[in-house]
């Protein structure tokens, strides 16, 4: 059972069983120093620093059941400051000030006198209380010592006594005690008066019996404390005598920063880990594409709004790229008239230097389509996790430059319930359990659907989806139906951690990204 205690503990209750079982903390404080002393071991502590600890440990033993603190009603005490301390040791200025006129002669220039009394305080103080004079002699102004010896003054008597007791009770104070405490106070802060509650340490029944049984140790193997077992302890069976220190493994520690993801990238490893947790593969497609795969391929006409300036950075140099001879035939027919795929097409002539024009993607749909082209048969599951650029001014919740998470899946007989499936799963694994969808529109898809899931009792739109329209896939040779969709990556990290302005994922501020954890469960354990 002692073993469990710590060496405070044990001192504070081997210094109670000594005295009768009770003592004020303070009186705890010197009675725990000289168990100390005893035991041959230090214990640098300035008074007012063991008085706490003496407190603290009082807590502990009181919840063991060892003590019980006993409070009394507040009082009044007096106690020393750091300049009383030092008037104390090396005596106040005013008493400086007459020592050094005695051992001069009784007679010494002002001149002189700053010499030892910068500040002025004991030439002010000397005179107040009529120990000196001034005479002037030519020009010059001289101190004299007024009586010799001169009496200690109430203030010295004051802070002596404190001095030597560290406190005081005020109310046991002389009224012309008072008031040269009340001139003490107002002087340079030498003395200050506070409220105390007296606490008293009082030994339990049950402590006082653990205390009787350290008496068969002697004290300085009972408060020693080991840290380390040796050879020579187990060799000589000294480790019996000795108390080994505990581990507080519950102790605080300073925060360690260990590195970890950016929260952007950490949504993006989910987003992957999900994926592939589904049986998705990744792809990849150039971030600098042809307006063919970015627009055309994806029977999005030549005049359509969103190839604007105002919307899609267009390279300068090269300004153009090569088109994939292949299937430009294909796409012109399609736009042009349908190219036999049942539709009338958009009706207008089909310029070739528009689809060879060079640009930044808007989408990552350019890439699922170029995957398209080169693989047509299913069964296809592919995903991309990238960044894409549209021509935007900057605000809360407008980036230039972010991120979209695609993906298709190709398979005979795939339809839109099964759309709505996939993407309720992978926002399920995501934490996120209410998913909805709205019809939408894309050049691209026919049926299109706004998917939308609820945090915080607001639905937010994540992205967009739909299966291709023969348009889309007949040029490129699928015949299968494709099921497509486009989700914005930064608007689900804004979701995941809680943000309310999406420029915060790119102002690297440390405080944030070192607080920063998601708030949705990663990769939910419950699932559906
Ligand atoms: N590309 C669309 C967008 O950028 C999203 C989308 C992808 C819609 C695939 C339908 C199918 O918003």
């Amino acid at each position: 059972m002692s073993a469990a205690l710590h060496r405070l503990e044990k001192a504070v209750l081997v210094a109670l069983a000594r005295s009768g079982g009770r003592l004020t903390y303070e009186e705890l404080a010197d009675r725990v120093a000289d168990a100390f002393d005893e035991a041959g071991i230090g214990w640098s502590l300035e008074h007012e620093a063991r008085v706490s600890a003496v407190a603290k440990t009082c807590g502990w033993l009181s919840e063991k059941g060892y003590v019980e603190v006993d409070e009394e009603k507040p009082q009044k005490v007096l106690l020393i400051n750091d300049e009383g301390l030092e008037y104390a040791v090396h005596g106040f200025p005013e008493r400086r000030l007459v020592d050094f006129l005695r051992e001069n002669d009784g007679e010494v220039s002002v001149e002189t006198l700053k010499t030892v009394d910068r500040s002025g305080i004991g030439l002010m103080w000397a005179k107040k209380l009529g120990w000196i004079e001034f005479v002037k002699k030519d020009s010059t102004t001289y101190v004299r010592l007024g009586r010799w010896p001169v009496p200690k003054t109430v203030f010295e008597q004051v802070v002596e006594k404190l001095y030597h007791a560290k406190q005081l009770d005020f109310n046991q104070l002389s009224s012309e005690e008072i008031e040269a405490v009340e001139q003490l106070v107002k002087r340079q802060k030498i003395v200050k008066v506070v409220e105390r509650r007296v606490r008293r340490a009082v030994l339990t029944e049950e402590g006082l019996r653990v205390a009787e049984a350290f008496s068969s140790k002697p004290l300085p193997a009972l408060l020693a404390e080991v840290t380390r077992l040796t050879s020579e302890m187990l060799r000589t069976g000294g480790w019996r005598d000795v108390s080994f220190s505990m581990y507080d493994v519950a102790a605080a520690t300073p925060p360690v920063f260990a590195a970890k993801r950016h929260p952007l990238n950490e949504v993006v490893r989910m987003v992957r880990q999900t994926y592939v947790e589904m049986g998705f593969e990744e792809i990849e497609g150039p971030i600098v594409e042809l307006a063919f795969w970015n627009f055309d391929a994806l029977f999005q006409p030549q005049d359509h709004p969103a190839r604007e300036m105002q919307d899609t950075f267009y390279l300068l140099e090269p300004s153009v790229g090569d088109l994939p001879t292949e299937y430009v035939e294909n796409v012109k027919a399609v736009h042009e008239n349908g190219g036999g795929t049942g539709s009338k097409g958009w009706g207008y002539k089909w310029s070739e230097d528009e689809a060879k024009r060079l640009l930044l993607r808007t989408h990552t749909t350019a890439t699922t389509i170029r995957h398209l082209a080169a693989n047509k048969t299913p069964p296809i599951k592919v995903f991309s996790v990238d960044r894409i650029f549209r021509n935007e001014k900057v605000d809360w919740k407008h980036l230039a430059e972010f991120h979209q998470i695609e993906g298709i899946v190709v398979e005979k007989g795939a339809n839109l319930r099964m759309l709505m499936g996939v993407l309720k799963d992978f926002y399920y694994r995501l934490g996120l359990r209410e998913v909805r969808f709205r019809p939408s529109y894309f050049p691209y898809t026919e049926p299109s659907m706004e998917v939308e899931v609820r945090l915080g009792g607001r639905w937010l739109e994540l992205g967009g989806s739909g299966i291709f329209r023969p348009e889309t896939t007949h040029p490129f040779g699928v015949r299968d139906p494709v099921l497509a969709w486009g989700l914005g990556l930064e608007r689900l990290a804004m979701v995941i951690y809680g943000v309310d302005d999406i420029r915060s994922f790119h102002l690297n501020d440390l405080k944030w990204l070192r607080s920063v954890s998601p708030l949705q469960p990663l990769h939910a354990t419950e699932r559906v």
